[in-house]
């Protein structure tokens, strides 16, 4: 038996010095000491044994335990201090270190753009309104005299929203005249004649927005866009007017002395008709790719209000006379920012969108 202890001790000694963790030193204690431990056996079968012997036994057995939880003891102390100093290793705390820096987002380039505009334009007696983007067939066509089937529709081709069909009859005979048929506005001028209908002249507003049109995209168009539409609304408003506001905006907007060039267009709205274009701002006019190397980029549909469209509003047209135009907005922002393609806009490719 004494052999049996000699062994245990040698036994625990070599276990209990080569654990690693407190979970190893827990198991090792109920190995040697628990109820069913090695040494309880022995403890047990002390009270077969001759007296004489069972004292010795006795006094040696509780030797081996005293040793053994010695042992453990010795080792758990040790556990501890070098797990609590790995733990302050890993776990320092450098508060000198910099912090992890929170990414700020930022306002889409588009919406810079309008805010940038907007301010233009208010300072100069401008007032900012908006319209719907689903508008009804009377406001995106009608009201500006262009009625069913004249060609100058096919320019506009859109996406038409189906309703019931009781609720919205496609042809003008309802008593109103005033077609309801709903589809994703083409341009922002239904916004002049919703704001005619309830103001009088002075006017002066701008509208920006987003527009949509059934067409193939490609670098310079898209399903959607942003137009900014103009009217300016008195009783003596001329074209000079409409050149001086233009040029003190696009002088503002892109901080460089702009030229203006007006071409003689077509639009069912205004009587005449112009486009605007603006003096090339990437090769100053010597004649560049963006330009064409014509030195001029289209910026804008524009013109004085037709006098149908200020009948249709109900004013009284010898007294009345105004500009109205309608610029890309899409178009700014690709010109200040060069930005060769227009879909980068809603691409949503935030290499793109993090350099604003
Ligand atoms: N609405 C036209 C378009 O989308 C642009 C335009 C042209 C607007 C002439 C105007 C205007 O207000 O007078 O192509």
């Amino acid at each position: 038996m004494l052999d049996e202890i000699a062994r245990i001790q040698e036994n625990a000694k070599n276990e209990i010095g080569s654990a690693g963790t407190l979970d190893r030193l827990e198991e090792l204690r109920i190995e040697f000491l628990g109820r069913k431990g090695a040494l309880t056996l022995i403890l047990r079968g002390l009270k077969d044994l001759p007296e004489a012997e069972r004292k010795k036994m006795g006094e040696e057995a509780n030797r081996l335990r005293r040793k053994i939880e010695e042992l453990l003891q010795e080792k758990e102390l040790e556990l501890r201090k070098t797990t609590s100093e790995s733990i302050l290793k890993k776990e320092r705390l450098d508060v000198t270190r910099p912090g992890i820096k929170t990414e700020r987002g930022h306002l889409h380039p588009i919406t810079q753009v309008i805010r940038e505009v907007n301010l233009i334009f208010v300072s100069m007696g401008f007032e900012i309104v908006e319209g719907p983007e689903i508008e009804t067939e009377y406001y995106n066509f009608d009201a500006l005299n262009i009625p069913e089937n004249h060609p100058a529709r096919d320019m506009w081709d859109t996406f038409w929203l189906l309703r019931n069909q009781k609720e919205a009859p496609s042809t003008k005979s309802q008593a109103s005249k005033k077609s309801q048929k709903l589809l994703l506005r083409t341009h922002t001028s239904p916004v002049q004649i919703r704001y005619m209908e309830k103001h009088n002249p002075p006017i002066r507003i701008i509208a920006p927005g987003r527009c949509y049109r059934y067409e193939a995209t490609d670098a310079s168009h898209d399903i959607q866009f942003y137009q900014l539409e103009g009217l300016m609304v008195d009783k003596i408003i001329s074209i000079a007017n409409f050149k001086a506001v233009m040029r003190e905006f696009l002088t503002r907007f892109f901080k460089t002395k702009i030229e203006i060039r007006l071409r003689p267009s077509y639009f069912p709205f205004t009587e005449p008709s112009f486009e605007v274009d603006i003096s090339c701002i990437t090769c100053s006019q010597k004649g560049c790719s963006v330009c064409k190397k014509s030195g001029w980029l289209e910026l804008a549909g524009a013109g004085m209000v037709h006098p149908n469209v200020f009948k249709t509003v109900g004013y009284t047209t010898k007294d009345v006379q105004g500009f109205a135009f309608g610029m890309g907005i899409d178009r700014l922002a690709m010109m200040k920012y060069k930005i060769p393609d227009i879909r980068l806009f809603h691409s949503g490719d935030l290499r793109f969108l993090k350099q604003f």
